[in-house]
């Protein structure tokens, strides 16, 4: 896959000209590139480990499309970059903290964080892909595009880190406790890293009546949500698996929107 942005046509509040929404969605892309090299890291420190062979494939279907994810997303925050938003310094942030964490905790709790992580992008993606509201959001077409693409693969692989931690005998009380602290540090880095954008955002400083809006309008978003927020919650129940929240039709139907014989990303596929 390969997105392209027109340098010209992005305006500065790409998510439905939205202030704070934009900011998110910056900060979550710039998350993305180090996040999923890190999941990649753990999840591929345990494949010896695996003693089932259609897993040992999955795991590299998932090292594959992750690592694809992190190179588009690149680009986009470089794209993102010029337009002001501090992508890169968000990247290089996210890439010392997780090897800081790695050096500090074991492969068996990077694997849980993995896992944990994976519960928080299948569920954003899902929303994605079953809600309307959400996806209109994402009103630039290239951009509709990668996020489609991203939601399609978080879905499809959702089960692949969560699955590696069982099968080699990954426990409960870490599964959760590595949850409840991921969600913390999570939450903090986006609320932290948006609002040091926000900060650094001129537009949006000489505009203050329009961001107060946009920030009040947060709470009214299709991804802020109790629907949501139960989703995610619900990986803290005792014998939760990802695919308790059955998306297989949903991934059938986008598979086949984006990448059937008349998908709108069918020719972006690049033959290798
Ligand atoms: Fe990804
Ligand atoms: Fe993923």
């Amino acid at each position: 896959m390969a997105f392209e942005y027109p340098t010209d046509q992005v305006q500065k509040y790409f998510v439905a000209g939205d202030v704070a929404m934009s900011h998110v969605v910056a900060m979550l892309s710039a998350m993305f590139p180090n996040g999923e090299d890190f999941f990649v890291r753990s999840v591929r420190s345990w494949r010896d480990d695996i003693t089932d062979a259609h897993l040992r494939d999955q795991v590299r279907g998932f090292i594959g499309q992750e690592a694809m994810h992190g190179r588009e997303h690149r680009e986009l925050n470089d794209r993102l970059a010029a337009m002001g938003y501090p992508t890169k310094g968000v990247e290089k942030l996210v890439d010392r903290s997780l090897r800081f964490r790695e050096r500090i905790q074991g492969r068996r709790a990077n694997l849980a964080v993995t896992a944990a992580l994976e519960h928080y992008t299948a569920t954003l993606a899902e929303t994605l892909l079953s809600n309307e509201e959400a996806r209109a959001m994402f009103d630039v077409p290239e951009v509709r595009s990668l996020f489609l693409w991203h939601a399609l693969e978080e879905s499809e692989h959702k089960a692949v880190a969560f699955d590696v931690y069982r099968n080699t005998g990954g426990g409960e009380r870490l599964r959760r406790l590595m949850m409840n602290v991921t969600t913390a540090l999570f939450l903090l880095a986006l609320v932290g890293t948006t609002t040091v954008s926000i900060l650094k955002d001129p537009t949006a400083r000489r505009h203050p009546v329009r961001l107060a809006r946009s920030l009040a309008g947060l709470r009214r978003s299709p991804f802020v949500t109790g629907d949501v927020a139960r989703r995610i919650r619900d990986y803290n129940r005792p014998g939760f698996h990802p695919d308790d929240h059955d998306a297989a039709e949903l991934v059938e139907r986008w598979r086949s929107e984006l990448f059937g014989t008349d998908g709108s990303l069918t020719s972006r596929l690049k033959t290798a």
